[in-house]
């Protein structure tokens, strides 16, 4: 015999018609809030597809009916930003470069803007702190040791143009005496031995005085008589035990065998419409603070 399915009161909820020995689904429809709460979810997502950028196309998306656009807005802050410092901007490209560190408001901005200007665009090369970097050639800017000048008109040109690039206010090469066959392989160590004496370094006396010769004729007019260099030419002293390269006879002899050209691109790469005079004054404000800044006469 069947079992007769249990009776429902007349007020009491439908059920699907499934029937597991016994036991019904109630047929409950979804709960008014939750439906009107459904229905306006998708109004809203037409409606905000319609009104903001939403669908993607090929190139880009539908622009949206409000005209909304993050990039504007971005575009936007930064036309702000720049109205609001094109005061002391100009300020700072009509002062004496000279007079720039004893003006508190604009030595501010400039050391602050100066900063940010060299970890965006010179740190790569010389160090997150201007300590100069791991690899042999990238001079560090903290020292008083100058390749080219350390007042503030020097190292403003040497952002400016860089160095041994396309211009040719910062030119002149260390020669390559042993490729160029200026100097033999013997002549050369002993050269290099002069070099140790003149920088305290343990040395060969002997080769050292036969070298002292040879630095006579083919050194002093860029490293000059006694070894301390030659900002105009970018000859480096060699007394200071301060390298470049490096002091060992290994790679001294490396330098004066094949020469040296360290190339510095234009305001170390940036394009002058990122790094404009403004920004060059900046980061050159902030270098020559660093602590090897050389007063101007
Ligand atoms: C691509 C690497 C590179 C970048 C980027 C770079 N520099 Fe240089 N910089 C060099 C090299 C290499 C030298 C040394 C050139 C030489 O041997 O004469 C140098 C030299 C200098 C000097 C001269 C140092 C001296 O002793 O006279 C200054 C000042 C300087 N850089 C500042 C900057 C500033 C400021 C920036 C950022 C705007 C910058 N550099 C970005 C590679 C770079
Ligand atoms: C025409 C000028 C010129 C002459 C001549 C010259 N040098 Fe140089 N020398 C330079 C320049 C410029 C540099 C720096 C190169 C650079 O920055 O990449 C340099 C760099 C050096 C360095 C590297 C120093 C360091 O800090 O690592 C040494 C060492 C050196 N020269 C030794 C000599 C010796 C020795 C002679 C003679 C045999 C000589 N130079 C002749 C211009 C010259």
């Amino acid at each position: 015999m069947s079992k007769q399915p249990i009776k429902k009161k007349k007020d009491e909820v439908e059920t699907t018609g499934h029937s597991w020995d016994g036991i019904e689904e109630y047929n409950n429809p979804m709960p008014r809030w939750w439906l009107w709460t459904f229905y306006a979810c998708v109004i809203w997502g037409l409606a905000y597809t319609v009104a903001y950028p939403a669908w993607p196309l090929v190139n880009s998306a539908t622009a949206g009916l409000l005209g909304k656009s993050t990039r504007a807005d971005v575009a936007a802050e930064i036309t702000r930003f720049e109205e609001a410092n094109a005061g002391i901007q100009q300020k700072l490209v009509d002062a004496e470069l000279t007079e720039i560190a004893a003006d508190a408001e604009l030595n501010s901005y400039a050391q602050n803007a100066g900063a940010a200007v060299f970890r965006t665009w010179c740190a790569q090369c010389h160090g997150a702190g201007a300590q100069g970097a791991q690899a042999a050639g990238y001079p560090s800017l903290l020292d008083d040791s100058w390749l080219w000048g350390g007042t503030i008109d020097e190292i403003h040109t040497t952002i400016t143009y860089g160095i041994r690039y396309d211009d040719d206010s910062r030119f002149g090469d260390m020669l390559a005496f042993g490729r160029d066959e200026l100097l033999s392989d013997e002549e050369i160590n002993q050269v290099v031995a002069y070099v140790q004496k003149i920088s305290g370094q343990e040395h060969d006396s002997a080769l050292a005085e036969a070298g002292q010769v040879l630095y006579v004729d083919n050194c002093e007019s860029c490293h000059m008589e006694d070894g301390t260099g030659e900002i105009s030419l970018g000859a480096p002293n060699l007394t200071d035990a301060i390298w470049l390269y490096g002091g060992d006879a290994e790679t001294l002899y490396e330098t004066i065998w094949g020469g040296r050209a360290g190339v510095m691109p234009p305001r170390g790469g940036a394009p002058a419409a990122v790094v404009d005079e403004a920004m060059i004054r900046a980061v050159a404000t902030y270098v020559h603070s660093l602590g090897g800044g050389v007063a101007s006469e």
